[in-house]
């Protein structure tokens, strides 16, 4: 098992599988991006080869991430690869949505169980305006077809900009009415690359439920209480769905975090916005043994900082969101 020195134990992976996008969030990159080569990233052997790995120290439960985890290629074997793993219990995608059409099926039978698909907005034009290439009808078949071939509970993620989308959130929460879906609004969090939009056009939980509450009235809260994974949950009356928020930056996790993160270009970064990280993917390239690396994996578990500094203004600036995977 791996344990950080205040005893949460670790056992929940975040695989970025790339860090190239078929899109350009205003609040992820900037249009110009230069993406790693392929030769710095993980590839197919190596990515399967950490997994065991992580696995044989009590990770079970995967998310594979971007980046846009669907525009590597071969990632139907990849998720067939890792969801065969022993002791892999649970292995989920966060993604975009635009390929979801035509590769929900082929995952779904890789054995991926669940997607989350991020959505900001239901309206066409400001979709298009928040990822500069986006289309919005791929990423609603997208979502249809993810539903359709069994990728559930469907969770869908919108980021909250201030001056793009926050009136959006009335219309993306009336979802839960007609869909089992659960819907979650997501605190900006800075990062380097698009810095100032991230920290002067944050919009907070309290102003998002203010918004949907005045719509809709009062909702109560869901899973009694408690955290459902990193979202806190509520449920509008008489909805199918659910309402999450994930409020980083207003009401830091960090107590209940059970996760590690690994980049494309093969480093364990202990925690989403702390610059502290462990490359694995150079020893493992020198020929390091299993033990040097379950060694290094676990000396930087027990690291893990405590939490993230947004409060004191601590940003981290080595890498970007798409070089991470949220
Ligand atoms: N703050 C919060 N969430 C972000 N995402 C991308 N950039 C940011 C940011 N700066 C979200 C994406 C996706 C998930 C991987 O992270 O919208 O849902
Ligand atoms: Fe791509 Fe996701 Fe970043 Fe948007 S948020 S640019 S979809 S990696």
């Amino acid at each position: 098992m791996a344990i950080d020195r205040f005893g949460r134990n670790i056992h929940y992976l975040r695989i970025s599988l790339t860090d190239h996008c078929n899109l350009r969030c205003v609040y992820c990159m900037p249009e110009d991006m230069t993406f790693r080569p392929n030769a710095d990233m993980m590839q197919d052997d190596e990515i399967l080869f950490l997994t065991r790995l992580f696995a044989s120290l009590g990770f079970d439960k995967i998310r594979l991430t971007g980046g846009e985890p669907t525009v590597r290629a071969n990632i139907v074997d990849i998720v067939r690869g890792i969801t065969s793993t022993e002791g892999i219990r649970s292995v989920s995608m966060t993604t975009n949505g635009v390929l979801l059409k035509k590769l929900s099926q082929p995952l779904a039978d890789a054995g991926l169980q669940r997607v989350n698909v991020s959505v900001d907005t239901l309206d066409p034009d400001k979709f298009h305006r928040l990822t500069r290439w986006g289309k919005l009808d791929d990423v609603w078949d997208g979502v249809l077809a993810a539903e359709q071939a069994g990728l559930t509970p469907i969770k869908l993620n919108a980021v909250v900009v201030k001056g793009y989308n926050e009136d959006d959130v009335v219309d993306l929460a009336a979802l839960t009415y007609d869909h089992p879906w659960q819907i979650r609004f997501i605190e900006m969090m800075p990062f380097a690359g698009a810095t100032d939009l991230q920290t002067q056009q944050v919009v907070t939980m309290a102003q998002i439920q203010e918004k949907i509450e005045s719509e809709f009235g009062k909702m109560e809260i869901a899973n009694n209480g408690k955290l459902d994974g990193e979202a806190r949950v509520f449920h509008l009356h008489g909805a199918k769905g659910d309402v999450g928020f994930i409020s980083s930056v207003t009401h830091p996790f960090c107590s209940a975090c059970t996760r590690a993160r690994l980049t494309s270009d093969g480093r364990l970064r202990l925690c989403l916005l702390r610059e502290k990280e462990v490359d694995l993917l150079t020893p493992l390239r020198a020929g390091a043994t299993l033990e040097e690396l379950r060694h290094l994996i676990l000396n930087g578990v027990w690291e893990k900082p405590w939490g993230h500094g947004l409060a004191d203004g601590v940003i981290p600036l080595n890498r970007v969101m798409s070089e991470i995977g949220g």
